[in-house]
């Protein structure tokens, strides 16, 4: 396995094995290269992984699972502790192989997302030993407690926005309470994960931790079918999240989803100020290129603002420096593929094609700049009903849509089948607060476009997934199953 990088020009990965039962494999079906956005060189292969090869990491990760589940978990918290500080000095490598596959900026994005996996690894270290049962007061003769017990073998898949974070929310929480994994890493970028992936196995015994790569329908499909698999943890579209359900229907299998979303930032009157339209545009993920789950893509200004807050939006944006991903100046990099890229524009060109629609500032690229970089985009006089402002763009595409009154903009709001996140921009906290608690989304914010924060219950209504991560609770609902015990204490 290759994994220097080399950093100027002509970087190469090169051929990266799956990580399964604690050593290397490859898979009969070939290799699958993958290309960086940046400048469309093959910087690396992995295996094109299939129903064979997640056979043979299923097996490894279920005999493991005889003996992690009975690990103390103090010890398995440690395991994860390890982790995390032998990962510090790797992190500007990992960050580096993340930006090169999938074209996120290396200081806007990728760096932040890296030292994020070691607080990660550490949080769950810390919650390890946190998985308590209760006792029921049924009679003072009868002891009736509770349990929480590992589930089994998750099956993971996770998609390449954000590679880094969404494999360790999920790897964490599920060893630190017994469990074992194999984890489908996204084809588009596979490598940040498996380098962090080599580091994680000097610490863990064989099988607890098995990383497959293949396509979501040769690889993915295998897992999620596979009958030695006891849950089932997704990242990724909505149309494979109910792929996904139903698969684990078939066995009833529980799931976890953190799916797409479309999600409304809500400006007020009042909140006409600079600092709120800096806020927005971390809101709407502009320096991940838009590619976040989470990006506050619906922009509702009222309507005696929209004008002048437009203006201050496209100002800042304008400042905003696209660029090479491993360039240091630059806020924002490229897009992950051809696919999307086009995929994006598409959306760019279907909206301008409406009536009444005007584009405010950057639109379909002239194909001048960086491979696959779209500009920071904003297209006003839209409306709510359009595909534009109903379908997740996963690009650097806001809507303007003004608005009048409140009741008016929260069924705005609401009017989508998506809830994963929302953005309410106020200072007159009743009026905020309020609107927080109408609006139908997992997570909402005032005043701020941060990431999530470990301890938050993170997760969506509606279309947007079903489940929650990054919490102790999360933690203990995903990852665990309870089981009562009733004793007689008399006979
Ligand atoms: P995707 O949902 O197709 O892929 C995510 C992961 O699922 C990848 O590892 C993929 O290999 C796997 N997969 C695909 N089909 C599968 C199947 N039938 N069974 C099991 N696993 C399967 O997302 P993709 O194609 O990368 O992006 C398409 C759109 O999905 C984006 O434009 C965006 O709208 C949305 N998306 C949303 C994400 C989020 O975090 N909410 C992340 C990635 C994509
Ligand atoms: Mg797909």
């Amino acid at each position: 396995m290759t994994t220097q990088v080399e950093m100027s020009s002509g970087i190469q990965i090169g051929d990266v094995a799956m990580v399964v039962d604690g050593a290397e494999l490859t898979a009969a079906g070939g290799w699958i290269d993958v290309e960086s956005p940046r400048d469309g060189s093959i910087i690396g292969r992995v295996p094109r992984g299939d129903a064979d090869e997640i056979d043979v990491a299923v097996a490894a990760a279920r005999r493991a699972f005889s003996s992690w589940r009975d690990v103390p978990s103090r010890e398995r918290g440690r395991a994860l502790s390890e982790i995390a500080e032998a990962l510090v000095p790797e992190l500007e490598k990992i960050a580096r192989i993340c930006s090169l596959e999938n074209g996120n900026a290396l200081r806007t994005q990728t760096r932040g997302e890296a030292a994020f996996v070691v607080d990660c690894f550490r949080y769950f270290a810390g919650l390890a030993q946190e998985a308590k049962g209760e006792t029921v007061p049924v009679r003072s003769d009868v002891l009736d407690y509770s349990r929480r017990e590992p589930l089994g073998v998750v099956g993971a898949i996770i998609p390449w926005n954000a590679p880094l974070m969404l494999a360790a929310v999920k790897i964490a929480p599920a060893l630190a309470m017994g469990n074992t994994m194999v984890m489908k890493v996204a084809e588009e970028a596979p490598f940040s994960v498996l380098e962090m992936a080599r580091i994680c196995q000097q610490h863990l015994p064989a099988g607890v931790l098995n990383i497959v790569t293949g396509y979501g329908r040769e690889a993915g499909e295998a897992l999620t079918s596979h009958q030695d698999i006891s849950k089932l943890s997704f990242t990724g579209s909505t149309a494979v999240g109910k792929r996904v359900m139903e698969k684990g229907a078939e066995r009833i299998v529980p799931v976890s989803l953190e799916l797409g979303g479309k999600s409304p930032q809500i400006v007020f009157p009042d909140a006409n100020e600079d600092w709120i339209v800096q806020g927005v545009i971390a809101g709407m993920r502009f320096f991940r290129q838009g590619q976040s789950c989470t990006a506050g893509s619906r922009l509702f200004v009222h309507r005696d603002i929209v004008e002048s807050f437009t203006e201050k939006l496209v100002e800042a944006l304008a400042a905003l420096k696209v660029g090479d991903p491993l360039d240091e100046t630059s806020d924002m990099g490229s897009i992950v593929n051809r696919t999307q890229y086009d995929k994006v524009c598409s959306y760019i060109a279907d909206g301008l094609g409406q009536p009444g629609a005007k584009l405010l500032a950057g639109g379909i690229p002239d194909g001048q700049g960086p491979r696959f970089s779209v500009p920071p985009t904003v297209i006003g006089g839209v409306d709510n009903t359009w595909r534009l402002a109903r379908e997740e763009i996963f690009g650097p595409v806001v809507v303007v849509i003004p608005w009048g009154e409140e009741d008016e903009v929260v069924s705005m709001a609401n009017d989508s089948h998506y809830g994963l996140a929302a953005f309410v921009w106020s200072t007159d906290i009743g009026r905020a607060l309020r609107t927080a608690h109408r609006v139908e989304a997992g997570w909402v914010q005032i005043n701020q476009g941060a990431g999530q924060a470990l301890g938050q219950s993170y997760g969506g209504f509606k279309q947007s997934g079903i489940g929650r991560e990054f919490s102790l609770e999360g933690m203990l609902n995903s990852y665990t199953q309870q089981k009562h015990i009733s004793v007689n204490l008399i006979h």
